[in-house]
């Protein structure tokens, strides 16, 4: 997927902005605080109409106007040209035209511009809780699954209905026997999210260490395990069977602490290094090289899923890595096709042909250069 054009109204920090990128690396650089991640976070928006820092559209819209506007001219890979608009304005809420035309859910969109983001924040997805880890795999597999995305929101709702239920039954005002249609959902969707989710991981499986080398120029084994709290048996064909099973094993235990213990909202993605949990073990720089290899192995992922290649955003990730890594860094991401790196030193960039790369200055909302 190639973004040929992108103009921004009223967006953080930018007025009114129209923008062309190149077909492989483009480089947004200038000073702090003038406008570059908001850039990037206007072509995330696009694709997956929301921000990737911000909770609410109030947030993005630029201080006192009344509405926002992004519009991109997009080129598939098959070369053909799409535009899309997002509009948002506190009276009207947020709309989004496909073509001008209006789409009703956003879910249409789902997987139609594949991209992957990575930025400093990221870096708790190797450090931080396993909320993060899963709220990464969950992000990638709505984009391109629909029937994934269905399965976690049923999923989300159908266990916070039953930890209602946990306290009822707790305080003696329901029956456990309330909880049979609600688990049958439960095991239904979580059975799913579960091998969703151990199919990605296999496949991480056959890359992650491939990337990892080619950016440290180091021969280490580098694997990736789905780690259920479901005690699944490897290979295990009948996850419904088992999930079902053990969260009856769990009843007492459930209805004690009036939470649902068991399933795939407990889950976690363990990283290893030579067998070793990246997480505990790992220096700084090998955790940001697994997080860079696991972003690359996302985006070999929604190509293969979208037969599309992604845009890759990259935002401020030089810091720290040598410049032989990034020069690695970049040799993995051209056959990609389109990448959007922000950088306070363009320096970073060099002895790239001028047809590969692109670069846009920006200050105070606006290209200078
Ligand atoms: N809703 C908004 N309206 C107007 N300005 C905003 C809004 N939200 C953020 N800004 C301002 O936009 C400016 C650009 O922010 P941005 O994060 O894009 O900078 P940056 O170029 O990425 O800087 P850095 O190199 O420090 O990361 C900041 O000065 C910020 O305070
Ligand atoms: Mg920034």
């Amino acid at each position: 997927m190639y973004l040929k054009q992108i103009e921004l109204n009223h967006f953080r920090n930018i007025s009114g902005e129209k923008l062309d990128f190149g077909r492989q690396i483009n480089i947004i650089h200038g000073r702090n605080g003038q406008g570059k991640t908001s850039l990037l976070e206007a072509v995330f928006f696009l694709a997956i109409t929301k921000s990737f820092r911000a909770k609410s559209e109030k947030i993005v819209l630029q201080h006192e106007k009344e509405y926002l506007q992004i519009t991109g001219l997009f080129e598939t890979d098959m070369k053909d040209e799409f535009s899309i608009r997002v509009y948002y304005s506190g009276a009207e809420g947020k709309h989004v035209f496909l073509n001008q035309n209006k789409i009703d859910k956003f879910s249409q969109l789902i997987g139609k511009i594949p991209v992957t983001l990575l930025s400093l924040e990221d870096l708790e997805l190797a450090y931080g809780v396993p909320a993060n880890r899963r709220k990464f795999i969950d992000i990638l597999l709505s984009q391109v699954s629909p029937i994934y995305l269905q399965a976690l929101q049923v999923y989300k709702k159908t266990l916070s209905h039953r930890n209602r239920l946990l306290t009822l039954i707790s305080e003696n005002k329901e029956n456990s026997s309330i909880l049979f249609p609600w688990d049958e959902q439960l095991v239904k969707n979580g059975a799913y999210i579960i091998r969703l989710r151990q199919q990605f991981t296999d496949f991480a499986n056959t890359k992650i260490a491939g990337y990892y080398q080619r950016i440290s120029l180091r021969d280490e084994e580098i694997t990736v395990q789905y780690k259920s709290n479901v005690p699944l048996e490897p290979e295990a064909d009948d996850i419904e069977k088992i999930f079902r099973q053990t969260l009856f094993d769990n009843y007492d235990a459930d209805i004690q602490r009036q939470n649902t213990l068991i399933g795939p909202h407990r889950d976690d993605l363990i990283f290893y290094k030579e067998g070793f949990p990246l997480k505990a073990y790992g220096s700084q720089g090998e955790n940001k090289t697994l997080l860079i290899a696991l972003k690359l192995v996302e985006s070999e992922y929604l190509k293969e899923q979208t037969s599309e290649n992604p845009i890759l955003l990259m935002d401020d990730i030089f810091g720290e890595l040598d410049n032989e890594r990034i020069n690695n860094l970049i040799g993995c991401v051209i056959p990609f096709g389109q990448t959007i790196i922000t950088t306070t030193s363009r320096e970073k960039i060099n002895g790239l042909a001028d047809e590969t790369v692109r670069f846009l200055e920006i200050e105070q909302g606006k290209q200078v250069k």
